[in-house]
């Protein structure tokens, strides 16, 4: 451990912290977890290259903290605590298991099979919350959302070799389908931005989000949910299992509709978002779960709808 550090940290957080210890790092942050009194906390040391990246982050995390009070189904994350100058973002520990670990803790067992499910509709019903609450129908879908699909369109094209054989046209086809969406006016809303099951944490019957660190005020529920339905889609899972957790996950929704077009540039968005990630590294392991992808969950869907 890191004395100086820990110093420090207390002294500009103002909590006597008496341990901590580096977990993560990623392009934007450190990750420590730490201990003062009988507490846990995260805390995020900002790298602080894009000073609104920890505004956003706390936001988020003071939306989520809101949310969990009104809710018994959440593990609540407590109020953020912000050191703006300092890039110190702190945040309450979220208890639990990675829903990920779960669900290959739960594949042969039904107890914990059904137990998953409850999990699946908790969120479904979250999101349909998230969705009524943060609704905001005189604003437009951040451009932030079409810029990164530009992009992803167009590292996919240029991916050498494989982007000829694979991706040809996906920039022409990328544009088409965001402008058919910007101009169908769909009204944006909250999202979390980087739903997958590490992001979510269970516990006793309760779930816990973490990582705000992408959430976006104007987006579109089926962004989330297209980033789960990957996800869900690459994990070694029987089949059977799948399909319950996505309809335990409608059934929390509840009867929702969203416009077709939503859903044809959310699953793109994410489809395409997801091939990239797989692909254009260049790492073996990642390019074969990414080439299994392309031909089952993240083929081409022509325009059909995915899900709900
Ligand atoms: N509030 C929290 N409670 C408990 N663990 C957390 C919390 N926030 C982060 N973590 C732990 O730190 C890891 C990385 O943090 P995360 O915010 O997910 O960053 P990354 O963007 O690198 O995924 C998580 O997978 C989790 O193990
Ligand atoms: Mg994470």
């Amino acid at each position: 451990m890191n004395q100086q550090m820990l110093l420090e940290y207390s002294a500009d957080l103002g909590i006597q912290l008496t341990s901590l210890k580096l977990i993560q790092e990623n392009k934007y942050c450190l990750i420590y977890e730490a201990e003062f009194l009988d507490n846990k906390c995260i805390i995020k040391k900002y790298r602080g290259e894009d000073p609104a990246l920890i505004k956003i982050e706390a936001q988020a995390l003071g939306f989520y903290h809101q949310l969990s009070q009104e809710n018994e189904d959440l593990i609540d994350s407590g109020a953020p605590s912000l050191v703006e100058e300092k890039n110190l973002l702190c945040i309450g520990f979220v208890e639990g298991e990675a829903f990920s670990d779960f669900l290959y803790r739960a594949r042969k067992d039904e107890e914990l099979r059904s137990k998953a499910n409850n999990y699946m509709q908790i969120l479904g019903r979250l999101i349909r919350t998230i969705y009524e609450k943060t609704q905001q129908p005189e604003q437009e879908t951040a451009p932030l959302i079409y810029e990164y699909f530009a992009y992803t369109s167009k590292r996919l094209e240029e991916i050498s070799v494989l982007g000829t054989i694979f991706f040809k046209g996906y920039r022409d086809t990328a544009k088409r389908i965001a402008d058919k969406f910007r101009n169908a006016k769909i009204t944006p809303s909250f999202v979390h931005g980087d739903f997958v099951f590490k992001n979510i944490h269970v516990r006793d019957g309760k779930v816990g989000l973490i990582d705000f660190a992408n959430a976006i005020y104007l987006s579109h529920p089926l962004n989330d949910i297209y980033n789960m339905v990957m996800a869900l889609g690459n994990m070694f899972l029987p089949e059977s299992f799948k399909s319950e957790l996505i309809n335990s996950f409608k059934k929390g929704m509840g009867p929702v509709q969203f416009p077709e077009i939503a859903h044809e540039f959310y699953y793109e968005y994410q489809r395409q978002r997801w091939l990239m990630l797989k692909l254009s590294y260049f790492e073996p392991k990642e390019m074969i779960q990414g080439f299994i992808g392309l031909a089952t969950f993240a083929k081409p869907s022509g325009n059909k709808v995915k899900f709900l």
